[in-house]
This record gives C-alpha cells, sequence and structure tokens, in this order.
C-alpha cells in the first residue's frame, strides 16, 4: 500500500491492524558522469515498491533531498543543511506518529545522512525521556545496502571497484528501474580515488568527476534487478523483526 496513492479512509482503516509504515529517505546529489542525480533517494524508494509488491506493507512518499553539502560543488545537487534536515524529519516523525504509527522505519540510500538521521532520533526521543513521558513509537533506521545479503551481493557481483560513491551497486538498482535512461561515460581512472569528506571545494578537487572508489561502469540492469530481489526480500524481513519487538 503507497501512502501518496490512498486515501485518508484507507489510511484510517489500516491502522486498525497496522502501524507501521517504512519511509524511503535519500537524497538528491550528483553520482558522478553516469549516476543519476536521484541516485540514493530512488535506491531506497525502488526497493520499498519493490517490496510492497511482495508483502503487506505500507510505504509513505520518499523523503527525497538530504544532507549532501559536499556534493554541492556539482551541478543537481541539492542538499538541506544539518540542521533543516533534523527539523523536517522530526515533522515527518510527528506527523506520523500523531496518527497512531508507532513502527517509523526508514529505509536510507544516502550515507551522509546516517550520522544527521542518528542525532534526530536522539534529539526526538530526548524529548520523552526529559519529559518523564513513554516514547508511544519506535525509530528505525536501515541502509539498503545494509540489508541483510545485500553486502555479500554486492561484493560477489564486484570483487573491485565496488568503492563508496556512486557505486556499480546502486547505479544497477536505477538502471534496473529506469533502463530508459542508462548512461555511460568515460571512466578516468578507472577506479576512483578514495579520501576524507569535507566541505564542497575540497570535494570536487579530491574527487574530480564526483565517485569515490567505485568504477561505475560495472553496472549493469541485470545485477540491478538481482539487487532489487534480495533487498525487497531482506525488507520485508527487517520489517516483520521490528514488527514482533
Ligand atoms: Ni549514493
Amino acid at each position: 500500500m503507497l501512502l501518496h496513492l490512498s486515501t485518508w479512509c484507507e489510511i484510517e482503516k489500516r491502522l486498525e491492524t497496522s502501524r507501521t509504515v517504512i519511509v524511503p529517505i535519500g537524497s538528491n546529489e550528483q553520482h558522478g558522469p553516469m549516476g543519476l542525480l536521484g541516485t540514493d533517494w530512488l535506491c531506497p524508494e525502488i526497493i520499498a515498491h519493490a517490496a510492497e509488491k511482495e508483502g503487506d506493507l505500507l510505504v509513505a512518499p520518499t523523503f527525497n533531498i538530504g544532507m549532501a553539502q559536499h556534493h554541492l560543488g556539482f551541478p543537481g545537487t541539492i542538499s538541506l543543511r544539518p540542521t533543516t534536515f533534523m527539523s523536517a524529519i522530526e515533522d515527518w516523525v510527528d506527523s506520523l506518529a500523531r496518527h497512531g504509527f508507532d513502527r517509523i522505519y526508514f529505509l536510507n540510500g544516502h550515507g551522509g545522512n546516517v550520522a544527521t538521521i542518528e542525532a534526530t532520533f536522539s534529539q526526538i526521543y530526548s524529548h520523552y525521556s526529559y519529559s518523564g513521558n513513554p516514547c508511544p513509537f519506535i525509530l528505525k533506521l536501515r541502509n539498503w545496502w545494509d540489508l541483510p545479503g545485500i553486502m555479500r551481493l554486492a561484493a560477489k557481483l564486484y570483487p573491485t571497484g565496488h568503492g563508496s560513491h556512486a557505486t556499480p551497486s546502486e547505479i544497477a538498482v536505477t538502471f534496473a528501474a529506469y533502463p530508459d535512461h542508462v548512461k555511460s561515460a568515460p571512466m578516468e581512472p578507472k577506479i576512483a580515488p578514495d579520501g576524507p569528506i569535507r566541505d564542497a571545494l575540497d570535494y570536487r578537487s579530491r574527487f574530480p568527476d564526483g565517485r569515490i572508489g567505485s568504477d561505475s561502469s560495472l553496472a549493469t540492469i541485470e545485477d540491478g534487478r538481482a539487487l532489487i530481489e534480495a533487498a525487497a526480500k531482506g525488507l520485508l524481513d527487517d520489517v516483520a523483526k521490528l514488527e514482533a519487538e
């Protein structure tokens, strides 16, 4: 069930039997010369929507802008400052919690979001801790590549050149879902450099085409299909575990 294609009456009815909601969350940022700008929000959305077709899930609209300050040296990147991102996540959580959702599961597609999302969870929980009131919901963050079996599959598909940004696995997922938007570009060097992430100008000088440690050209539609199938299954298992808590 997709929240944005439902009516309020259908959501009210569903809350009688399930209080779990999945929020795909990501970022709109450069992904090297052949990766789509939407890669980091498309991946969790594609996986959540695939899982929704297989199992009984309610999926919220995708939170598609994240904390990507370090990518702002590349056109097309849109970023929220960490404090803005925290406020926005808090408002999403408060809105969903107000309706009675008690398992709010964020499926994340951007490594740069993790610290801010975790800090936001602490901020939200702290309101209850300081007031002494019980927190009526559980918040969960899962990166899609940390779903059961995905790291192993990615290592098997790409023994070298996976890297950490504009990875062939994330690009393969988007290519499988959007085959009309498959891109190609020369990879120079074939495997991109590694290094620390700081501000936007420093990033662009260290990683001139945007990739970190990866060879995006390894991505194929077939790999993407395998990753989506495995991740969708992993998501259903992971949500079932959360619901059993
Ligand atoms: Ni990415």
